[in-house]
């Protein structure tokens, strides 16, 4: 099995696609913005019940890379609500003993946001509860190839053969590297695909779907679908353990 991969009842690591804020509003003739806002309060009470849970990961995926093609009111929203989400968030955070990190491409964002990421990471770098990372910016895709390039400009310096390249080597690099693979996907609000999310990582994760729209997401939620993983068997390419044949 690959970097961290396990069979245990219990996933290490989960990884969230927190979609249906815009439906759960517009359910409600409310603006998007209202769900948005109730989906980051939803994101704080997860990762609570995750801590709760003994889950040593909890990666949130807030904003994809083609989230920019959103109409600019929403993203500069969007933007907002992350920045003073951070800001709220980060003091309880650290008390909790939680270690902060975001993942994606922070060259487009404001130097106001950058900073307040930068700061909310060194400040929570040396705590050992909940791993959390908030993927912002951040394309499955932008990933790999950025991995490419840094390796191919490894190889054109001469720091290393195109021989050396392996699936260990590549994987040394991506964003996710130093965690756990994720064990479990989580994807809320009906839809079920990846959306560009975490292409390399979730080769073997085990996917959970459900229609409950992110802000109505909870801990009831949560457990359902770490029941639902207990009952997996995961193969990884082998066939199945003698007991479990049929
Ligand atoms: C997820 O909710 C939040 C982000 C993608 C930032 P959406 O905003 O995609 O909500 P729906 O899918 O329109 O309901
Ligand atoms: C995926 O949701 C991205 C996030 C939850 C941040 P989207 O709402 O952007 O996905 P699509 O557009 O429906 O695939
Ligand atoms: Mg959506």
């Amino acid at each position: 099995m690959a970097r961290g991969e396990t069979q245990d009842p219990k996933p290490r690591h989960v990884a969230v696609i927190m979609d249906g804020n815009g439906r759960w509003a517009r359910n409600r003739g409310l603006p998007r913005a209202a769900g948005h806002r109730r989906g980051a309060k939803v994101a704080h009470e997860v990762v609570e019940s995750a801590s709760r849970a003994g889950i040593e990961a909890l990666t949130l995926f807030a904003f994809s890379s083609e989230n920019w093609r959103r109409p600019t009111h929403e993203v500069r929203l969007l933007m907002d609500l992350l920045r003073r989400t951070i800001r709220k968030e980060l003091a309880g955070l650290d008390a909790n003993d939680v270690r902060l990190s975001f993942i994606g491409d922070r060259s487009r964002f404001s130097a106001a946001l950058a900073n307040e990421m930068a700061a909310a990471e060194s400040r929570t770098a040396d705590n050992d509860g909940l791993r959390l990372i908030i993927a912002v910016d951040y394309g499955g895709r932008w990933d790999i190839v950025r991995r490419a390039r840094d390796l191919a400009a490894a190889v054109q310096a001469g720091d290393m053969t195109v021989d050396e390249i392996d699936e260990s080597q590549f994987s040394a690099g991506m964003s996710l590297s130093g965690w756990p693979v994720p064990d479990l996907l989580i994807r809320t609000g009906g839809e079920c695909r990846i959306s560009n999310f975490l292409l390399w990582d979730l080769a073997y994760s085990e996917l959970f779907f459900t229609d409950v729209l992110w802000p109505d997401f909870d801990e009831t939620v949560l457990a359902g679908a770490l029941d639902w993983f207990a009952g997996r068997e995961r193969r990884f390419g082998l066939v199945a353990a003698p007991a479990a044949r049929r």
